[in-house]
């Protein structure tokens, strides 16, 4: 009983300080400069559940809280667009069991949480390869796009069985046979006309690009997307990423000077 007494003290001071921390960071972040795109690679579920002596596939179950903090955070302080690397094609190279996990894991989530994104106006979307996931996985997904697609408030964006390079690759088969057809011509090809051939294409590029678990590299994600996007990485593991965290990696955004080849003195004239 005293254990469980002590355990209660403990988790209720921790819920204060908690509660605070994160209405402190959010009384620093400015409303005007709030990044209108963030993008995440989740990384780090594996080593979790590892550390905890339990199967990768734990860490991907928990990996799901995370998702859903993060979801709630960005819509809490108006972030318009956030776009999770959940699936890239390079992962179904894993064992077999792992990615037939995910798969059911998607499922499952997408079943239990498409209530929720409607009553918080979340509208989804999902980018890669569609056709290359389960019948089971597309279905689910179209549904809950569907279903989602009056949402007004925060578009979630999965990248599920997606790859940057083969993004890029799909566009540029797409602009040749528009070309030879006589749809476009060569004159037309534009930085903004690549990006209309894009999964994205209704999207704004990435204002900001976070990836956990303290590794430093991009993975084949958003290669033309992410061109001027600025880069926050932290070693927490994505199934500990929390609001938090989240709030933090915008205030650290909001102190950088964006300067798009510009200079410091172009941009504070
Ligand atoms: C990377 O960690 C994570 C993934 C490949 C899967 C991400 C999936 C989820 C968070 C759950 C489902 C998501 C949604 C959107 C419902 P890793 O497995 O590479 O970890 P490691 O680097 O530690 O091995």
């Amino acid at each position: 009983m005293l254990i469980l007494e002590r355990k209660f003290e403990t988790d209720f001071a921790f819920n204060i300080w908690y509660k605070r921390k994160i209405m402190d960071i959010k009384d620093k972040l400015r409303e005007k400069q709030l990044p209108v795109h963030v993008a995440i690679i989740m990384d780090g579920n594996g080593r979790w559940a590892k550390q905890k002596g339990n199967m990768r596939i734990f860490g991907h179950k928990n990996g799901v809280k995370a998702v859903r903090e993060v979801v709630e955070a960005a819509g809490e302080i108006g972030i318009k667009y956030l776009t999770l690397y959940a699936f890239s094609t390079e992962n179904w190279t894993r064992p077999k069991s792992e990615v037939d996990a995910l798969m059911t894991l998607l499922v499952t989530t997408i079943n239990t949480e498409v209530d929720e994104l409607i009553k918080n106006n979340v509208r989804l979307k999902q980018i890669g390869d569609l056709k290359s996931l389960p019948d089971s996985v597309q279905k689910k997904l179209q549904e809950a796009i569907l279903r989602t697609s009056h949402c007004k408030g925060l578009t979630l964006v999965l990248a599920l069985s997606y790859s940057g390079r083969s993004e890029i690759t799909n566009a540029v088969a797409q602009m040749v046979t528009d070309a030879k057809s006589g749809k476009i011509a060569a004159e037309d090809i534009s930085e903004s006309l690549v990006s209309s051939y894009l999964y994205t294409s209704e999207i704004p590029d990435p204002d900001l690009l976070i990836r956990t678990s303290g590794e430093y590299r991009i993975s084949n994600f958003l290669l033309w997307q992410l061109a001027y996007s600025e880069m926050y990485f932290t070693g927490t593991l994505w199934p500990d990423f929390r609001k938090k965290d989240l709030f933090e990696a915008v205030l650290d955004y909001q102190q950088r000077e964006r300067r798009f080849g510009k200079t410091g003195d172009q941009i504070s004239s």
